[in-house]
């Protein structure tokens, strides 16, 4: 989740680790704020038995929470408000905290609030060599790298307050992990669409019943928007069809603004003609009013029944005419999720479906994170953790630009 407005100060969770190298924790802090990063500290109950509470306190120039703070009465969930951040940084990370993440425990803050952080995670472990190539540890570090979790270090030196440890294990320098945590929220994307053109649509439509009322649903287009922005990002030319939302436009990014499903779906075969690429976020209704009055419908005393028509299924359409182009999709089910997904990227000829969940707070409707599974035609998925709308169309793009080079292998 990116909690700054463009331009202000980024914000960073330092998380201290109970490893000897905490000791370095105060020089992380000064570089991060001195590189303009407002900071906030968590220090676990094994840091402090290294550091002081005051030096952190004092670098951060701020509070620092512990697991004490976790338990005092307050009005907020220390572990969730701690999570929104626009990345956190581990610093000193033992073997042991690296287990609990990777376990999913939630047992002490740290591990608690890793566990709802959306934006990037980046480790800077610092262990004895031993330890550090143990495989059980090493098998926590690969899945923590598989939920896209970044690492640096640890490095080669001597380390240890009588320097007992050489070899491997020294935790990196304050100045690179400063910077390291930073290059995390802009790193250089690839260039990977550049001549690539991508279609998105985003948004629900409305299916009027007469000039004021009409049928609609929660869709805020934020994920729409994201996928739209990323590919510009990475070179595309982009056209975004969306339904009506308080989203404004994007700026290199041509936007259509319709209302109905009719109406999204002219914009969006118009576009795809030549377009390689088309994701279809838009959560377009199903059906619309057999006959829209073009007055408005005065009240009358007892029921009322509405007569709606299936409303074309765009996608479907799209994947009749499917030529080179990649279709993606997205889904939203409430039960038995993966296998109608499977079927429904069959059905529409579609290369994979996003499925998400409405039930699942923060993400999918309204949400800036979405928890999705990947399902691709044959069955075949993928869970992601959750993450940010923004990393959520990071890896469809990638995925995306995957299949494009399989059928295209000479490109
Ligand atoms: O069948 P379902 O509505 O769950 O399919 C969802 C996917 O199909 C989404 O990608 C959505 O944008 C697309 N869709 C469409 N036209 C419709 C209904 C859904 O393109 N009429």
């Amino acid at each position: 989740m990116n909690t700054s407005a463009p331009g202000s100060a980024p914000s960073v969770l330092v998380i201290v680790g109970g490893s000897m190298a905490a000791v370095k924790a105060p020089a992380v802090l000064r570089r991060l704020r001195e590189r303009g990063a407002r900071v906030q500290v968590i220090a676990t109950q094994s840091a402090l038995a290294f550091i002081t509470e005051l030096s952190l306190a004092t670098a951060a120039d701020g509070e620092v929470a512990t697991d004490a703070t976790w338990f005092e009465p307050r009005p907020d969930a220390q572990h969730l408000t701690l999570a929104r951040v626009d990345a956190a940084v581990v610093v000193g990370a033992s073997a042991d905290l690296l287990a609990r993440a990777a376990g999913g425990r939630a047992s002490d803050l740290a591990s608690a609030t890793l566990l709802s952080v959306a934006g990037p995670v980046l480790w800077v472990p610092a262990m004895n060599e031993r330890m550090w190539r143990h495989p059980a540890v090493q098998a926590n570090v690969a899945r923590l790298r598989g939920w896209g979790h970044h690492f640096l270090g640890p490095e080669v030196g001597a380390f240890g307050t009588r320097g007992e440890g050489a070899g491997l294990g020294r935790m990196a320098e304050p100045e690179d992990i400063a910077a390291a945590t930073l290059a995390l929220l802009h790193p250089p994307r690839p260039h990977d669409l550049a001549g690539l053109k991508v279609v998105v649509s985003a948004g629900p439509t409305r299916e009027y019943l007469d000039p004021v009322r009409f049928i609609s649903n929660p869709s805020s287009g934020k994920m729409g928007f994201a996928v739209a922005e990323e590919a510009r990002s990475r070179g595309a030319e982009v056209v975004l069809v969306t339904g009506p939302v308080s989203l404004s436009d994007p700026p290199g990014i041509q936007v259509t603004r319709i209302e109905t499903a009719l109406e999204l779906r002219d914009a969006v075969l118009e576009a795809a003609r030549d377009a390689d690429l088309v994701v279809m976020t838009a959560a377009v209704a199903d059906y619309r009013a057999a006959e829209r009055a073009s007055e408005k419908q005065a009240k009358v005393a007892g029921d009322v029944t509405i007569r709606l028509t299936p409303n074309p299924d765009i996608l479907a359409e799209l994947g009749q005419q499917k030529g080179n182009r990649v279709l993606v999709g997205f889904a939203m089910e409430t039960h038995a999720g993966i296998e109608r997904a499977a079927l429904k990227a069959q059905r529409k000829n579609a290369d994979f479906i996003l499925l998400n969940y409405p039930t699942r707070e923060g993400t999918a409707f309204g949400g800036d994170d979405n928890e999705v599974t990947l399902v691709r035609p044959d069955g075949t998925f993928e869970e992601w953790p959750r993450l940010s709308k923004r990393e959520v169309a990071r890896r469809l793009l990638d995925e995306a630009v995957r299949i494009r080079n399989k059928q295209r292998p000479e490109t």
